[in-house]
C-alpha cells in the first residue's frame, strides 16, 4: 500500500485540500508544527478515513507560545498515530538550541508516556539530535526526510530507527542519500512527501502533494534494482507496523 508517512496540509498552503487528499491512493499521515496546524490535523483525520496524523512542535516555533496540551488530550486518539514533527534545526535558529533541545525532550517524553512514534525533523544538528535521541531507547523514532550519511543511517538502524526518504531523492545532486537508499535495507525505509515542499522529479518545482510519493517509490526500485510493486508493498508493511496503523493488508 503506498503510504505518505509524512506531510503537511494547511489551508494555508493549498486552495483545495480536498482535491489533494482525493488524488492520492493510498494513506496518508499529515503532520502538525503548531497549534494551528496540530488544529487542521485533527480536523483532516476526522473528515478523510485515509489520513492519520501527528501533532507537535515544529522547532521552528521554539520562541512562540504554543500548547502542549493540544498535543496531549489527543494522542489517545484512534487516529493519531505519533508525535511530529519535532526535533532540532540550527539551520533556521543557532540562537535558540538550549529551548529547542527542551522543546524536543518534552516531546520524547510525551511520546514515551503514550507509546508512540516520534517523527523527527533534524537539520544541521544531526550530532545533537542522535545524543538525545540515543537517550530513549525505549521510544520508537523516524528521522523524517533523511539527509544525513550512510555511517549516521548505519548507526539509528542498529538503534531500530526507520528513515522517511522523500523527493530529494530523485534529484540530480542527491548522490549522497541515493546511496543511503542503495545500502539500507529496504525493512528500514518509509516513503514521504514532506508535502508542500521537496517535490520529486518529474515535477519539481511545482507544488509538492502526497500523490508524488509514487515517484519516490519508483526512485528507490530504480536504486534498488526491485519492482515498484515491492517498494510499494514493503513500505506500506513498515508503516504500518511503525505507527500502529490500523489497516490490514
Ligand atoms: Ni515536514
Amino acid at each position: 500500500m503506498l503510504i505518505d508517512t509524512h506531510c503537511h496540509l494547511s489551508n494555508s498552503d493549498y486552495e483545495n485540500v480536498d482535491e489533494i487528499v482525493k488524488r492520492m491512493k493510498g494513506v496518508m499521515i499529515v503532520a502538525g508544527c503548531d497549534d494551528k496546524t496540530n488544529l487542521e490535523v485533527l480536523e483532516l483525520i476526522n473528515k478523510y478515513e485515509n489520513v492519520y496524523g501527528v501533532l507537535g512542535i515544529h522547532p521552528e516555533y521554539v520562541m512562540k507560545k504554543n500548547s502542549y496540551k493540544i498535543i496531549e488530550n489527543n494522542l489517545t486518539h484512534p487516529k493519531i498515530v505519533g508525535i511530529g514533527e519535532v526535533g532540532l534545526d540550527y539551520h533556521w535558529d543557532k540562537e535558540h538550541k538550549k529551548e529547542q533541545k527542551q522543546l524536543f525532550i518534552n516531546q520524547i517524553e510525551l511520546a514515551r508516556k503514550y507509546h508512540k512514534t516520534v517523527v523527527v525533523h533534524s537539520r544541521d544538528a544531526i550530532e545533537d539530535t542522535l545524543e538525545i535521541v540515543s537517550k530513549y531507547p525505549e521510544v520508537k523514532f523516524v528521522f523524517h526526510c533523511y539527509s544525513s550519511s550512510l555511517e549516521i543511517a548505519q548507526e539509528l538502524v542498529k538503534k531500530n530507527i526507520r528513515l522517511g526518504i522523500g523527493g530529494v531523492v530523485t534529484f540530480k545532486n542527491s548522490a549522497k542519500l541515493k546511496r543511503v537508499v542503495e545500502q539500507i535495507d529496504l525493512e528500514y525505509l518509509l516513503l514521504e512527501t514532506d508535502s508542500p515542499y521537496l517535490t520529486p522529479e518529474p515535477y519539481r518545482g511545482k507544488q509538492n502533494e502526497p500523490a508524488n510519493t509514487l515517484y519516490v517509490a519508483q526512485k528507490i526500485a530504480e536504486i534498488k534494482g526491485i519492482s515498484v510493486d515491492m517498494v510499494i508493498a514493503k513500505t506500506g508493511e513498515n508503516a504500518i507496523e511503525q505507527f500502529d496503523l490500523p489497516i490490514s493488508l
